[in-house]
C-alpha cells in the first residue's frame, strides 16, 4: 500500500524514481509524486491518476535534480487529489516526506501545529511529519536527522518515510516502524525502495531495516540509527533475485507472465523439499506433540489457508482452524502453546496478519509462516519459515503465489504426517510422486488458454457469477470467484456446492453462470457435485465445469467444460485453481480492465 522509492547518488534522479515507481505502482496507483534537490532548493511534481498522467507532468515541466524521493499512493485519508498526494512539505518547503502507514495520531498532532502557526494544506495523516520534523528544528534540533527522530517519536502507528531537505543536500533520510522499507546498495549510489525488485536492476546488496531504525543515505555511505539516537550496524545480504525475474518477459500482463510461471515454480518448491528433512526449523519432536494449528491469513492467501486446513487435517489428525487474519485479531480464541500457528502471506507485510503473529507469540505459540519474500516483516517475525520462492509476483490479483502456497502446505502436511506417523513411508512416497504430477497438469491446463479464453467469452457480460466446489475445492471456489471479481470487475460468489440450496439457489436462471468444480473421483464428493450441477441445470443456470479429462457424464451436464488432468484429489485444487485463474483473466480481458492493476486494489496490504 502506497510505494516509496529514493535515489542518492551522481545520476539525475527523476529517471530513476519514474522507474522505480512503475515497478511499485502495484502497491497503489491513485496518484503519485516526486521530490528533487535542484538550484531552485526542493522542486516536486505531482499528478492525480496512475504514474503515466505524473510523466505527463514531467514531459510538460521537466524536472532535474539530485537526490530524489517519490511515491505512488494508495489513498487511506483524502481523497486521490493533487493536494493529498505525496510528497508532502513543509511551511518552508525546503523538507519533503513520503509515507506508507498510517500515523494515528495525526489529529492532535495537526492540531498542536496548526496552533504552533502551521498552515496545512492537505487531509492526508503524512503532512504532519514535515510540520513536526520543521518544528523540532525550530526548537533547537541540531540537524535534520535528530529533528526525524524526535518527530517520528512523537508518532503513533505504521510508518516507511523517506525524506528530503533542501539544507542536507545529498541525502536522503529513510525511516520505518511497521512499514516495508529496503535500503539498496548499487555502485557508488544508495536507494530506498518499499521492496526489492523495485530497484532490482541497480543494486547489489540490500538493507532490510528494522521496525524502529532511521538510515541516512549519503553519497558516501549509509549510516543507520535507532530512533534513539544509536548507531547500528546493518546486516548487508547479497541480492540474490535476477533483474529479470521483475519483468514481464514479453507477456501483455504480469499476471499472466505470473499465470505461466506455475509449473516451473512448483517444480523448483518440490524439488527443494521433497526429501521432508527436517528443514522447517522445528523439530520433529515438536511435531510430535503439537496438539492444534491455527492458521491466519488474508484475501487469496486465506483461501490457500483454508486448502492447508483441509490437508493438514486429512494427513496429520491434527485439529487444525483458519481464521481471517482480521477477524483472528479481534476474537478470544483458545490458543496456548501447544498451537502452532501458520501464517501464511505473499507480500509478509499484511497488517492483520502481522497482528495475528503478534498476538500468538504473546500466548506462547510457535510461528511457522508460509511466506514469499524474504527479509519481509512476518519472515523476521517468525520462528520458521516455509518460503514459497515464487519469486517476485507484481500482478495485483495473486496467482503463482497461491498455487505456490498450496505446494507448500502440501509438502508441510506430509513432512509432519512423517513426524507424527499418521502416514506410512509407501503412502508418503505415492503422495509425492502424485504431487509431481501437478507442475506437468498445471502446463496441460495453460496449453489449453485458447478454450478457456472461449468460455470466458461467452459469459463474462452478465452482472454475476457463481463458483461452487466441495471439499477440497471449495476454497478452490472461493479463490475462482476471487480472481473473477478482482480483476473482470464481474460480481462473483464463491459457495460450498452442499450449501446452494440454503440461499445462492435463487439466483439461478438461464443468465446467470455457474462454475462448478467437479473433479473429485476416488469419494463420495463427486457423486454430490454430480447433484448440485443437476439442480443448477433443473433451473436452466449456465454450468461452465472444471472436470477431469474423458468425465463423460459432467460433459452431459455442463454447456461449457474445461477439462484438466486427472490428479489424486488431494492435490486436484493445485491444478484447477489454474483454468479458473485463466477463466478470470480472459474475462477481464473481454472487459477491458487494467489485468494488472485493478481499481481501488493494492497488492500489499500495509493498513488494517
Ligand atoms: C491483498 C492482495 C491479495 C492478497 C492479500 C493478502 O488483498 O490484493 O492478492 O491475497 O492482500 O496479501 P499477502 O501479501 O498477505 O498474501
Amino acid at each position: 500500500m502506497c510505494g516509496i522509492v529514493g535515489y542518492v547518488g551522481k545520476q539525475d534522479a527523476i529517471p530513476l524514481l519514474i522507474d522505480g515507481l512503475k515497478r511499485l505502482e502495484y502497491r497503489g496507483y491513485d496518484s503519485a509524486g516526486v521530490a528533487v534537490l535542484d538550484s531552485a532548493g526542493l522542486s516536486l511534481r505531482k499528478a492525480v491518476g496512475r504514474l503515466s498522467a505524473l510523466e505527463d507532468i514531467l514531459h510538460l515541466t521537466p524536472l532535474g535534480g539530485r537526490p530524489g524521493i517519490g511515491h505512488t499512493r494508495w489513498a487511506t485519508h483524502g481523497p486521490p487529489t493533487e493536494a493529498n498526494a505525496h510528497p508532502h512539505t513543509d511551511d518552508s518547503g525546503r523538507l519533503a516526506v513520503v509515507h506508507n502507514g498510517i500515523i494515528e495520531n495525526y489529529k492532535e498532532l495537526r492540531e498542536e501545529l496548526e496552533k504552533k502557526g502551521h498552515r496545512f494544506s492537505s487531509q492526508t495523516d503524512t503532512e504532519v511529519i514535515p510540520h513536526l520534523i520543521a518544528q523540532e528544528l525550530k526548537d533547537g534540533a541540531p540537524d535534520t536527522l535528530t529533528a526525524l527522530r524526535n518527530a517520528l517519536s512523537r508518532a503513533r502507528g505504521a510508518y516507511a518515510v523517506g525524506v528530503l531537505s533542501a539544507d542536507e543536500p545529498n541525502t536522503v533520510f529513510a525511516a520505518r516502524h511497521g512499514s516495508p522499507l529496503i535500503v539498496g546498495i548499487g555502485s557508488g549510489e544508495y536507494y530506498i525502495a518499499s521492496d526489492v525488485p523495485a530497484i532490482l536492476s541497480r543494486i547489489r546488496e540490500v538493507i532490510y531495516l528494522n521496525d524502529g531504525e532511521i538510515a541516512a543515505l549519503r553519497t558516501d555511505g549509509v549510516n543507520v540509527y535507532t530512533l534513539a539516537g544509536q548507531r547500528v550496524q546493518p546486516e548487508i545480504h547479497a541480492v540474490t533475485l535476477q533483474a529479470e525475474a521483475a519483468e514481464r518477459a514479453g507477456f501483455e500482463t504480469y499476471m499472466l507472465k505470473e499465470i505461466h510461471e506455475q509449473p516451473r515454480v512448483l517444480r523448483n518448491l518440490i524439488e527443494k523439499h521433497s526429501d521432508l528433512s527436517d528443514e522447517f526449523e522445528l523439530s520433529a519432536n515438536y511435531f510430535r506433540k503439537l496438539n492444534r494449528i491455527m492458521i491466519v491469513a488474508c484475501g487469496t492467501a486465506y483461501h490457500a489457508g483454508m486448502y492447508g486446513r483441509l490437508l493438514l487435517e486429512h494427513f496429520t489428525g491434527l485439529a487444525v482452524e483458519t481464521d481471517l487474519a482480521s477477524e483472528f485479531r479481534y476474537r478470544d480464541p483458545k490458543i496456548d502453546p501447544g498451537t502452532l500457528l501458520i501464517p501464511v502471506s505473499q507480500s509478509g507485510e499484511t497488517a492483520d496478519t502481522l497482528a495475528g503473529i503478534r498476538m500468538a507469540r504473546n500466548w506462547g505459540c510457535k510461528v511457522l509462516s508460509i511466506c514469499n519474500v524474504p527479509g519481509s516483516s512476518v519472515v523476521r517475525e517468525s520462528d520458521a519459515v516455509l518460503f514459497t520462492e515464487a519469486g517476485p509476483e507484481i500482478g495485483v490479483a495473486s496467482t503463482k503465489a497461491y498455487t505456490a502456497q498450496q505446494m507448500a502446505f502440501a509438502l508441510l502436511a506430509l513432512h509432519i504426517a512423517r513426524a507424527r506417523g499418521t502416514l506410512n513411508e509407501s503412502e508418503i512416497a505415492q503422495c509425492l510422486t502424485d504431487l509431481r504430477k501437478v507442475p506437468d497438469a498445471i502446463h496441460l491446463v495453460i496449453s489449453r488458454k485458447e478454450t478457456i479464453r472461449a468460455i470466458a467469452g461467452k459469459h463474462h457480460d452478465g452482472p454475476s457469477s457463481l463458483y461452487l466446489g466441495r471439499k477440497f475445492n471449495y476454497p478452490t471456489a472461493l479463490e475462482g470467484a476471487l480472481k473473477n471479481k478482482e480483476i473482470s470487475y464481474q460480481h462473483a460468489e464463491g459457495y460450498a456446492a452442499g450449501e446452494m440450496k440454503h440461499g445462492p439457489i435463487a439466483l439461478i436462471n438461464e443468465y446467470l453462470p455457474v462454475v462448478c468444480i467437479c473433479t473429485q473421483t476416488r469419494d463420495e464428493v463427486y457423486d454430490k457435485m454430480i447433484s448440485n450441477m443437476k439442480e443448477v441445470e433443473a433451473r436452466h443456470g449456465r454450468i461452465i465445469a472444471v472436470a477431469t479429462e474423458g468425465d463423460t457424464l459432467v460433459k452431459e451436464i455442463a454447456g461449457d467444460i474445461i477439462y484438466v488432468p486427472a490428479i489424486r484429489d488431494e492435490f486436484s485444487p493445485i491444478v484447477n485453481v489454474v483454468a479458473l485463474q485463466l477463466l478470470a483473466y480472459y474475462a477481464a480481458q473481454a472487459r477491458g480492465t487494467d489485468i494488472d492493476k485493478p481499481r481501488n486494489l493494492a497488492k500489499s496490504v500495509t493498513v488494517e
